[in-house]
């Protein structure tokens, strides 16, 4: 390389690890389009935002993206393949850890418990006891070890949404997903969650996603997908 080179690298040199191609969506066949022609890479180490008002089909994006549903035109590729002809219940129990809005954590059973069972689910061997990985990703989202045996039910919203985080990381994804992953937290809370989400991209490498109506969450992400509300017929 000279000093020369006519051209500078502005995108990673990477396969995305999650692509939209010319993707488009709608929930009833012929029906309106909630989604147009969209595509949009997803590179491994770095934090995305998908932001928009309410109705702008945020959360079918990240149904699209998580393999829940396929798209009515276009295709979503994982590693450059297409995910409508991949095994995806396999891709969604191991490539991909899903934060809910709503947590959907088992709130009668223990924080190790849920923890356990998605790893469960994931049917991979891991190279340690499930409940000494569960405490370690405790120290990940920056819980305290003795949260291990409490009941969700006993948990503050901030808690939860830890939790949800360190479940969603039980069996190693590299891509994880959060639909307003700080929607009704408090503003340090929001920070703190944030630095985790940055540093499982920055310092491991993954993938992370994350739709939100924060201004404050846009900006603290690498690159930002702004979604627009499409006019109805
Ligand atoms: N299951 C469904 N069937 C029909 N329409 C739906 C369904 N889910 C969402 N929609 C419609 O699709 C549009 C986008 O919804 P959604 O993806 O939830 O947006 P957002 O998450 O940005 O608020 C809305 O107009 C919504 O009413
Ligand atoms: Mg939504």
């Amino acid at each position: 390389m000279t000093s020369e080179t006519p051209f500078t690298v502005t995108e990673p040199n990477t396969l995305p690890a999650l692509e939209l191609e010319h993707v488009s969506y709608a929930y009833t066949k012929g029906g309106k389009k909630v989604l147009a022609d969209k595509s949009y890479a997803f590179h491994p180490g770095k934090v995305y935002a998908i932001t928009g008002p309410s109705g702008a089909g945020k959360t079918t994006l990240l149904s699209l993206l998580s393999g829940l549903t396929t798209p009515s035109e276009g295709r979503v590729l994982h590693d450059g393949l297409d995910l409508a002809k991949a095994d995806r219940y396999r891709f969604r129990s191991r490539d991909i850890g899903v934060i809910f809005q709503s947590f959907n954590l088992l709130p009668a059973l223990t924080v190790a418990e849920n923890i356990i069972l998605s790893m469960d689910a994931a049917g991979k061997s891991f190279d340690k006891p499930k409940k000494q990985i569960a405490a370690e990703l405790l120290d990940k989202v920056r819980l305290q070890p003795e949260y291990l045996n409490e009941r969700i039910l006993h948990l503050s919203g901030g808690e939860q949404q830890r939790v949800a985080i360190a479940r969603a990381l039980s069996y190693g994804p590299s891509i994880v997903l959060a639909d307003e992953p700080t929607g009704n937290l408090d503003m340090a809370t929001q920070d703190d969650i944030m630095a985790i989400f940055r540093q499982l991209a920055h310092e491991e490498g993954k993938c992370v996603i994350i739709v939100t109506h924060s201004p404050e969450v846009a900006a603290a992400s690498d690159e930002v997908y702004q979604l627009v509300k499409l006019r109805r017929r």
